[in-house]
């Protein structure tokens, strides 16, 4: 079971940064060109959200199971980078593509929905990079 949570966790992510991407992009462009606001946009930023909460269920999941995650181990890089540092960048990520999202979905003029879109999923999406154990970082991780 452990291993297939972490093939999923890992895998997943791809779904979620392309989204992220394409979610950000739209929202930033709809914004910039005051272009107003489709059922396609509501349903693209919804699908975001519900990947990156996917993403933060498998990662509690694994965060109980893990022997990468080890409160005693925290002067070791790997053990230091899941227990503390990969959880909490992408924790506050999480926080912050669904406070975009509720306070776009509760705006009323469709240019400000849009910008609060791309403000907080761009931002959530940086952080998200960043979190990322990428393969050349040696922290254990392959590419999916
Ligand atoms: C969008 C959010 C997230 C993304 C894109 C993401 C991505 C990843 C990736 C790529 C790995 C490496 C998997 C491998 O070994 O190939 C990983 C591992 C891990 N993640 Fe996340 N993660 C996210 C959120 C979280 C959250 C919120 C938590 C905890 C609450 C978490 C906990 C873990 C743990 C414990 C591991 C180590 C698993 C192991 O190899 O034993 N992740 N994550």
């Amino acid at each position: 079971m452990y291993s297939g949570l972490v093939h999923a966790h890992s895998g997943l992510r791809w779904i979620a940064l392309v989204l992220l991407v394409v979610a950000s992009l739209v929202a930033i462009s709809k914004w910039l060109g005051r272009s107003g606001y489709t059922d396609g946009n509501r349903k693209l930023y919804l699908f975001t959200l519900i990947a990156v909460h996917t993403q933060l269920i498998l990662g509690l999941v694994l965060y109980f199971i893990s022997p990468k995650v080890n409160f005693g181990l925290l002067s070791e890089k790997v053990y230091r980078f899941y227990t503390v540092e990969h959880t909490t960048g992408m924790l506050i990520a999480i926080i912050l593509v669904t406070v975009g999202y509720s306070l776009s979905k509760r705006a009323i003029d469709t240019t400000k929905k849009q910008r609060l879109i791309g403000i907080f999923y761009g931002i959530g999406l940086l952080l998200i990079l960043a979190s990322i154990p990428w393969p050349g970082r040696n922290l254990g991780a392959g590419w999916y």
